[in-house]
């Protein structure tokens, strides 16, 4: 640590991710069976800033969800910076007041870790590059913002990048990936996959039923362990290709088969849960005649939860929100959908 007293304020806006290939199961600290493909969203996102002060003796440890004390929260985050002390060695003497908030109700059932993880990951990284002048280049800084970020939540290390991003070494000739952060997958897509929409529709608003880390252990003696990898190996190699492509009948067929292969793993596991709701699969049908009656560039997917991400081309926005209204809405808690799209990444806040 530096000799003189280093006291600033870093903030951060992280969004959210929605992956179209899933991460699911894991192994050793945070590291991905398979590799997973996402978009980064817009609107979704979590705002964190850091109050920080070194050379302290007995230093300070303030947490705030929304302007208030939080102590589920405040556990797992004290937990998580405890176990990056060997990275950061000089968290252990810094005073670190931490407010953080969401874009989006807690109630609306999305899953939150990617972007409250990497909100965090980005101002302990910043933090570091403040009291060190390391990370100068972006490209250094962002590697291991998503390197720290995957240490809190293995989606979090997507969502450092905007656009599209791959987590977890991928068997594939045309990517070339890692399992220990994300890299950005954004030079080689097509323009068709450029201006994604994703309409988030609100099945069920309650809390996650399965955490995910006891959904990712579920992968470990799964009956379907080995054919899951294999299908997700194909799945990447064959999405960076549609996407390269503007193969929308490819990416419509990978998308929806990962989400429902998702599903059935769960369904599949011991103990098995049925995450998905029957509004899910009403959604889900009028989606599937939809697209047969009108023969736009349409699909679904889903996270380990009921709620279903529509994603289409922003080009048919009017016509596929006249859809949501008409026909999908009535199957949503309180009607509720979230407009969502396509997002340049995280942004530093002054
Ligand atoms: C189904 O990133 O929430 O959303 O690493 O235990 O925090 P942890 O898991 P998490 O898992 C996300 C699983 C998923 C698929 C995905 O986002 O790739």
């Amino acid at each position: 640590m530096p000799d003189k007293l280093i006291e600033g304020e870093v903030c951060w806006r992280s969004p959210s991710n929605i992956a179209f290939v899933k991460y699911w199961g894991k192994y050793g600290t945070q590291l991905p069976k398979n590799a997973s493909l996402s978009m980064t969203l817009s609107e979704s996102y979590t705002i964190t800033s850091i109050d920080f002060k070194s050379q302290q003796k007995n230093p300070k440890r303030e947490f705030y969800f929304n302007g208030e004390f939080n102590e589920a929260f405040s556990a797992r985050i004290w937990k998580y910076i405890a176990s990056l002390c060997g990275i950061f060695p000089f968290l252990e003497e810094m005073d670190l007041i931490i407010r953080s908030k969401n874009s989006f109700p807690h109630s609306a059932g999305i899953a939150s870790s990617a972007s409250a993880m990497s909100a965090l990951a980005l101002c302990l990284t910043d933090i570091e590059r403040l009291v060190y002048g390391t990370l100068i280049k972006d490209d250094a800084f962002y590697k291991k913002a998503s390197y720290i970020a995957r240490l809190g939540s293995g989606s979090a290390a997507r969502s450092v990048y905007g656009g599209y991003s791959i987590w977890g070494q991928a068997k594939s000739a045309h990517v070339k990936s890692e399992n220990k952060f994300a890299i950005d997958f954004n030079s080689e897509i097509h323009p068709k996959f450029q201006q994604l929409q994703d309409a988030i529709l609100i099945v069920d608003e309650g809390q996650k039923k399965v955490s995910s880390s006891v959904g990712h252990s579920l992968m470990n003696n799964h009956p379907y362990a080995d054919d899951r990898l294999a299908q997700a190996n194909k799945h990447m190699e064959e999405l960076a290709l549609a996407l390269k492509e503007g193969n929308t009948a490819a990416f419509i067929k990978i998308v929806e088969t990962e989400a429902l292969s998702l599903h059935a793993l769960m369904m599949s596991s011991d103990p098995w849960f049925i995450l998905m709701k029957p509004q899910s699969l009403e959604i889900i049908n009028k989606v599937q005649e939809f697209r047969e009656k009108t023969g736009k560039f349409i699909c679904f997917t889903l996270d380990a939860g009921p709620n279903v991400h529509l994603i289409y081309s922003k080009d048919d926005e009017v016509e596929i929100n006249k859809f949501i209204e008409k026909e999908l809405k009535q199957f949503c808690s309180k009607r509720h959908v979230i407009f969502d799209e396509i997002g340049e990444g995280p942004l530093k806040i002054k």
